[in-house]
């Protein structure tokens, strides 16, 4: 493709985003940023999709360190796709995890446990957003359209949560379906604004 498409997803150097990034490879239409907090994760897993069979060789594949909880990492992300690529075409925030804690068990507080699940799942995707925004609006340029993807989970439907079936596993999961929900809220926010 002449003109591919620079798509970052964060959180790709395993899971969800990895096996997105390794279709996204197959069509060849991408420059695929593999967002990873540990650089060294995110080289060998580019390394191994660029190393899949049948990837078209216009398949472009490198690491982004970018750690959610830090405003720093975040910021010197953008500021290196900005000056590589001069823009971003497709953000997919996925990265973020499953707390299982229904209680502190001894440990960290609660208050703390709640900090932490929602600093990644919720604050930091909104930071994340906030710092590639600017490059999301010179994808425009050009007639692209740019995209913001937001991870979510079927735990976070407020409407999936209340529909009074009874079962108790939605007693369960309650920092992980918080986080979901009130990432929900934020992707509409953005759709509205944008
Ligand atoms: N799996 C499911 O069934 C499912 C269902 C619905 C939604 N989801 C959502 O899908 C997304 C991916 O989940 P997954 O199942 O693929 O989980 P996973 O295999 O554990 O992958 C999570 C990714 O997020 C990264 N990550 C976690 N905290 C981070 C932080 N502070 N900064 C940067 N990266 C961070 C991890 O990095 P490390 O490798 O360094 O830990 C990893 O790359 C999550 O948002 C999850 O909530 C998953």
């Amino acid at each position: 493709m002449a003109n591919p498409m620079v798509i970052l997803v964060t959180g790709a150097n395993q899971g969800l985003g990895y096996y997105a990034s390794e279709i996204l490879a197959k069509s060849g239409n991408y420059i695929i940023l593999i967002g990873s907090r540990d650089l060294n994760k995110g080289q060998e897993a580019a390394q191994k999709i660029l190393q899949e069979p049948g990837n078209p060789s216009s398949t472009k594949v490198e690491a982004v360190q970018i750690d959610l909880s830090s405003d720093e990492s975040i910021h010197l992300a953008a500021k290196y796709v900005g000056e590589r690529y001069g823009r971003l075409d497709i953000l997919v925030n996925n990265a973020g995890y499953y707390d299982f804690r229904e209680g502190t068990d001894g440990g960290p507080s609660w208050r703390q446990i709640f900090h932490e699940q929602l600093d990644t799942n919720l604050i930091g995707q909104e930071i994340v957003t906030q710092e590639f925004l600017p490059l999301l609006h010179k994808s425009t340029e050009g007639a692209r359209s740019p995209r913001i993807v937001f991870t979510t989970s079927t735990l976070g439907s407020l409407t999936m949560a209340s529909d009074g079936d009874g079962n108790p596993v939605k007693l369960q999961h309650k920092l992980y379906r918080t986080s979901k929900s009130a990432l929900n809220m934020l992707a509409v926010t953005y759709a509205n604004q944008l």
